[in-house]
């Protein structure tokens, strides 16, 4: 049989999906996992007859791949890969390609390249988005790491992955971590583009005393507007899933939501890096707060609710509700943006934005008609600062305002959580308003530490102190931010 064109290691759902995916593409995959059996049943069941080769040791696999190697980690996030690689290198040949498809975080992506490349081999830290599905049919691809890899694997991953008006969704990111990278700001867009939805569901359960019918059939209505998406696609099927017994299978699920940590690497990033990403943090944190079931439990029997009866207009109210939402979401991608412009920055990245924007078009879990808007803006003007500066979307948020106000201001007075809404609101209010208060903030910082401010009438960076007491000293502190 010829060499086998890729390896492929981690045979779980996504890693069986994306072999299956390769081979019906033309390709000849060897496969491998460090369970044995696992290898058999895969090679006996789903892939007997196709070209995939089952390799019962990672010197076998090298052994059975054309050269130069290329190998696909799909294995879980941590020590593995790291271990994964030691056991490989002695294994390749300079030049053979190691890749990693899993949601590794991006400083251990950045760490390994150098690892890697310092021993004359390649490497790619791949996100792969669309789940087990997408592995299967076309997922979104977004391959970085050592340039030279690219050339490599590129006839693969444009061949598996999603297509957009017949573009693939998958084009190198950038050097080391910035594919990972830019996959952990996808994660993190899922988790407030979900949360935004879970707000809008529950406005509409306990606000208006929506049904699962009535509510399946807003949400599919609202896939047929701006917000058309894979997440609203599968929230109207949810909706309308039945258990045995006819009772809304939603309503038998416990409101503790999980998480495997890249929403929250996607917020900590932001904070290291000093951008308000205000809209994901708070998707992270209602998670936390969603898990703190039997203390919820608690408080409500401390502070009943008392949610008062809907008066309105419930079908104008909902589409108050669509506008909020769809609002809402154009912040936190501008948002998400914002943490890509200043990474790419702080690590040396060269990112095209609009090239970002058709990966996710198309296979991944955010795709969705809104981010051809998106490609657009930044086709237009590739150095755009914010996609609320953009034209399109800065008309659009000025029409959707009223009914973003209108729905936050509800929700507010009938004490519905909507940490998401509420803080995109915020985050949009601050950021065109022109004064903030923060000269007071610098006024107390410098009372109680000496940490000086600037002045409006002095050029930036001059400092100054204040002896607000009459009795302090002249020392000041040094004016850094962290
Ligand atoms: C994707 C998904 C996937 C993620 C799951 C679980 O792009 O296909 O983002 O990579 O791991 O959604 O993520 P959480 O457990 O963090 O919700």
């Amino acid at each position: 049989m010829k060499q086998a064109d890729i390896g492929l290691i981690g045979l779980a759902v996504m890693g069986e999906n994306l072999a299956m995916n390769m081979e019906s593409r033309g390709f000849t995959v060897a496969v491998y996992n460090r369970t044995a059996e696992k290898v058999t049943r895969f090679v006996e069941g789903r892939a007997a007859g196709k070209h995939i080769v089952g390799t019962y040791s990672l010197q076998e696999l090298a052994d059975k791949l054309a050269r130069p190697r290329r190998i696909m980690l799909m294995v879980r996030a941590g020590d593995a890969v790291d271990q994964l690689i030691d056991a490989l290198l002695p294994l390749l040949d300079d030049g053979d390609v190691i890749i990693d498809g899993g949601n590794s975080h991006f400083p251990d992506t950045i760490r390994r390249t150098a690892y890697v490349e310092q021993h004359g081999k390649l490497y790619i830290g791949v996100g792969v988005s669309g789940g087990e599905e997408g592995a299967l049919h076309g997922p979104s691809l977004m391959p970085g790491g050592s340039p030279a890899a690219w050339p490599l694997v590129q006839p693969i991953f444009q061949a598996i992955c999603a297509r957009s008006d017949g573009e693939p969704c998958c084009d190198w990111v950038g050097e080391n971590g910035a594919g990972h990278f830019v996959k952990m700001v996808h994660n993190g867009i899922e988790y407030g583009d979900m949360q935004l939805i879970c707000e809008a569901y529950q406005l509409m359960r306990d606000g208006l005393g929506l049904t699962a019918d009535e509510l399946h059939g807003v949400f599919a209505a609202w896939n047929k507007t701006e917000l058309d998406s894979y997440l609203i696609e599968i929230t109207r099927d949810i909706l309308a899933r039945r258990d045995e017994a006819g009772a809304p299978v939603l309503d038998c699920i416990l409101d503790t939501a999980g998480q495997k940590g890249t929403g929250k690497w996607t917020a900590i990033s932001a904070l290291d890096e000093g951008v308000p990403l205000t809209l994901i943090g708070e998707a992270v944190f209602a998670r936390c707060l969603s898990a703190r079931k039997e203390e919820r439990v608690e408080a409500a029997k401390r502070f009943p609710k008392r949610i008062p009866p809907f008066t309105g207009d419930r079908t104008a109210f909902i589409e108050c509700i669509r506008q909020a939402l769809y609002a809402s979401k154009i912040v936190s991608y501008a948002q998400g943006y914002a943490l890509m412009r200043n990474a790419a920055r702080t690590y040396g990245w060269n990112l095209n934005y609009g090239g970002i924007a058709l990966m996710w078009r198309g296979g991944c879990i955010i795709r969705s008609a809104f981010l051809g808007k998106i490609k657009q803006a930044y086709e237009a003007d590739p150095a755009l600062e914010n996609l609320l500066l953009d034209g399109y979307f800065s008309g659009t948020i000025e029409k959707l305002l009223p009914a973003w106000r209108e729905t936050v201001a509800w929700a507010v007075k009938a004490g519905i959580p909507t940490p998401a809404l509420s803080s995109a609101l915020n985050y949009f209010d601050g950021y065109t308003t022109e004064r903030l208060p923060a000269n007071l903030l610098q006024a107390q910082r410098d009372y109680f530490g000496a940490h000086t401010y600037e002045r409006v009438d002095r050029p930036r960076g001059t400092f100054f102190h204040t002896d607000w007491t009459g009795h302090g000293g002249h020392t000041t502190a040094n004016p850094y931010t962290a």
